[in-house]
């Protein structure tokens, strides 16, 4: 008998133990409710990069996108392989599925992205014909995509990580084709087809790389001056915990300068333990990137709210984060935990608006 109620009463609180973290349930002891969650603290959009056999197949995840972000950005479901993966050959429906889930739920989707040199369909790449039919190529995408998505997708990262850190223009593929000035012609390309869309120049480690700034600022005067429509820069920030308050404030600053938007469009803090598998970060990683979050949140506050476009981090929860893999964990760069709970830095953000 005694045996019995001991087998009961274990198979009950596994029962319940792993109930709570079968992953449909959100725990939100430690710090907040859907109600007061952190984006409706907020001044400006809170967003998060989408994969989309998470938000197919997972329903915590589907459920934190919609409790706690208010923009989604499609982490490769809008790029020119995906949607383009021969030539002519459209594939909508992954984009589509994004595209519906933002519009069903009140989340704004911000498109990323219409040309990123580095990401190119193989069928591109063994392209050795001439420079007029590959630009037609690129301006048929760009001009295919949005027109596909108007009125539904209403910001675009147009042109991806074009520069090196020094400062000059990576030289890369379409760059030997086509030129310097094919970048502004895809801006013009886009704004030819939405002309409500907002149009965004995008690249990474601005907070590391002075010249790199200065060169992208330079670009936007140079298009100002030229009539070539931008609306904003996005800032990758895929940062580091490292990461010193000068590089952030110089960064947000030259580039707020310009007085285009801007949008913090990737942001993870990355914050790696020596272990790999592990699934609690050390404290004290956890507290100095909680620090680096707020410092980046208080720091985008003091731009002029019209520039505000969204701060946007690289996905949900570090289980999702593209630094770890299936096979190793050992990165823990987000605001939500492997269980989709807000972490140290998702509350002292919350602090630091008080
Ligand atoms: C990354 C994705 O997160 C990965 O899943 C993919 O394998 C490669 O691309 N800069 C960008 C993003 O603009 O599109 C990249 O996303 C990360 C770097």
């Amino acid at each position: 008998m005694y045996k019995i109620i001991v087998f009961i009463a274990i198979t009950v609180l596994f029962h319940y133990v792993g109930h709570k973290s079968d992953g449909n349930s959100i725990n939100y002891e430690r710090s907040t409710s859907p109600d007061s969650a952190l984006k409706n603290r907020l001044s400006f959009p809170l967003g998060a990069a989408v994969k989309i056999r998470h938000l197919r197949e997972n329903t915590v995840y589907r459920n934190t996108l919609k409790n706690e972000f208010n923009s989604i950005t499609a982490e490769n479901s809008m790029k020119f392989e995906a949607l383009q993966p021969n030539r002519n050959v459209y594939r909508w429906t992954n984009a589509d599925y994004i595209v519906e889930f933002a519009n069903k739920n009140n989340i704004r989707i911000h498109g990323h992205v219409l040309h990123w040199p580095k990401a190119n369909p193989k069928w591109v790449l063994k392209y050795k014909g001439d420079s007029a039919i590959l630009e037609n190529i690129l301006k048929s995408h760009i001009q295919t995509v949005m027109n596909h998505f108007k009125g539904k997708v209403r910001s675009w990262d147009v042109v991806n990580e074009v520069f090196d850190d020094d400062g000059k223009l990576k030289q890369t593929f379409w760059l030997k084709k086509l030129g310097p000035d094919y970048i502004g012609r895809c801006f013009q390309y886009a704004r030819a087809v939405d002309s409500k869309a907002l149009l965004f120049y995008n690249d990474y480690g601005q907070e590391y790389s002075m010249k790199k700034r200065h060169a992208i600022a330079n670009m936007v005067a140079s298009f100002k001056k030229r009539g070539i429509p931008i609306d904003g820069i996005g800032l990758q920030m895929h940062t580091r915990v490292g990461v010193s308050e000068a590089k952030i404030r110089a960064a947000i600053g030259v580039l707020a300068k310009t007085g285009l938007k801007l949008h913090i469009s990737e942001l993870e803090i990355s914050a790696r333990s020596k272990k790999t598998n592990i699934f609690k970060m050390e404290d004290d990683l956890e507290h100095q990137q909680a620090e680096k979050y707020n410092l980046i949140f208080k720091t985008y506050n003091t731009i002029p709210a019209k520039q505000r476009f969204g701060i946007t981090t690289w996905n949900v929860s570090d289980a999702d984060s593209w630094k770890n893999t299936k096979n190793k964990y050992f990165d823990f760069p987000l605001l939500f935990d492997h269980e989709y709970r807000p972490k140290e830095a998702y509350r002292a953000i919350l602090k630091g608006l008080e």
